[in-house]
């Protein structure tokens, strides 16, 4: 989508990290916004920030939880009702659980499974059709890096996030096959400061934490804590190169350059198929 000015963008997890930097990037940009999340005073924050930088912005917010598809419908629907469009979809909201694979619960896996992929799975399947029917509209995914490359204690985050980038290529490939010109970008940025390591303050009690906390699990606990707080480049920064590659119809986005030496690195691995690529020791 070239033009977004007065365009309505439609952001879950609006109300913290990435998602608020891509709320202010959108209304810099002349764009309506509909923001969703669990977290209805972080989404009040994110009103007020852009309200206080772009005076006159026009925005909604819903109380939802994305992995649940009939309030991911019920923000269709208030798009519909109050701007009578959606056009620009970040499928954005997500969480994250630590631990070796092994100790990770069922809640574990249905907590971040529910969130960091059937909250995108239901926004492509929500969204996807008003988008066609209209004859204009772009979804962003928000993936990962780890949807390439596969750290240890982080099992369920690098399955979801791997899914992340295959439901992408799959509905980009889908919308080429019926002549749409719907666009589809799926960023995948490596470690950034936001407050993706402290998921757990919006988890849902029936989803409760129980696993046992080892020593190991407790020290990747705190290097992903550490290398999500010392992120190089700031949620502000990759958000507007999102908003750019929006712009330039370009699907894949790497903001961390590195990322995508490692991703040849770990192809190299697999083609002499000897020993599992580690991307901390490649
Ligand atoms: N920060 C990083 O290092 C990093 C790296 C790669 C990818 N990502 C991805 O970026 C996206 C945004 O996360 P962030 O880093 O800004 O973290 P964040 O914790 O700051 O923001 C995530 C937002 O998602 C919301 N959320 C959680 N569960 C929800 C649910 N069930 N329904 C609706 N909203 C829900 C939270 O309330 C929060 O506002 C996520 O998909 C994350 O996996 C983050």
């Amino acid at each position: 989508m070239h033009e977004l000015n007065g365009k309505v963008a439609v952001i879950t997890g609006g109300g913290s990290g990435l998602g608020r930097e891509l709320a202010l990037r959108c209304a810099a940009r002349g764009m309506k916004l509909v923001l969703g999340d669990v977290d209805e005073k972080g989404m009040a924050e994110t009103v007020r920030l852009v309200e206080q930088e772009f005076v006159g912005t026009e925005s909604a917010t819903m109380r939802l939880d994305v992995s649940r598809l009939e309030e991911v419908q019920a923000l269709a629907d208030l798009c519909k009702s109050r701007f009578g469009a959606a056009h620009l979809i970040f499928n954005n909201a997500g969480v994250s659980v630590n631990g070796p694979v092994w100790t990770n619960t069922p809640a574990d896996w249905e907590w971040v499974l529910g969130v960091n992929l059937y909250g995108v799975v239901w926004g492509v399947k929500v969204f996807t059709p008003m988008l066609i029917e209209q004859g204009e509209g772009h979804i962003v995914n928000t993936a990962s890096a780890a949807g390439w490359l596969n750290g240890p204690s982080s099992g369920i985050y690098n399955v979801s996030k791997t899914s992340v980038v295959a439901i992408s290529e799959t509905l980009a490939l889908d919308l080429r096959d019926v002549g749409s010109k719907v666009g589809v970008t799926v960023l995948c940025p490596a470690f950034f400061p936001t407050g993706i390591h402290q998921s757990d303050r919006n988890r849902p009690a029936d989803k409760a934490d129980t696993a046992e906390k080892s020593e190991v699990s407790l020290k990747r606990a705190a290097a992903l804590k550490y290398a999500v707080e010392n992120g190089r480049i700031p949620a502000s920064d990759i958000a507007e190169m999102t908003l750019k590659a929006v712009e330039d119809e370009q699907f894949y986005v790497f903001p961390h350059r590195k990322i995508k030496q490692l991703i040849s690195l770990r192809a190299e691995a697999a083609s002499v198929e000897k020993d599992v690529f580690d991307s901390m020791n490649p």
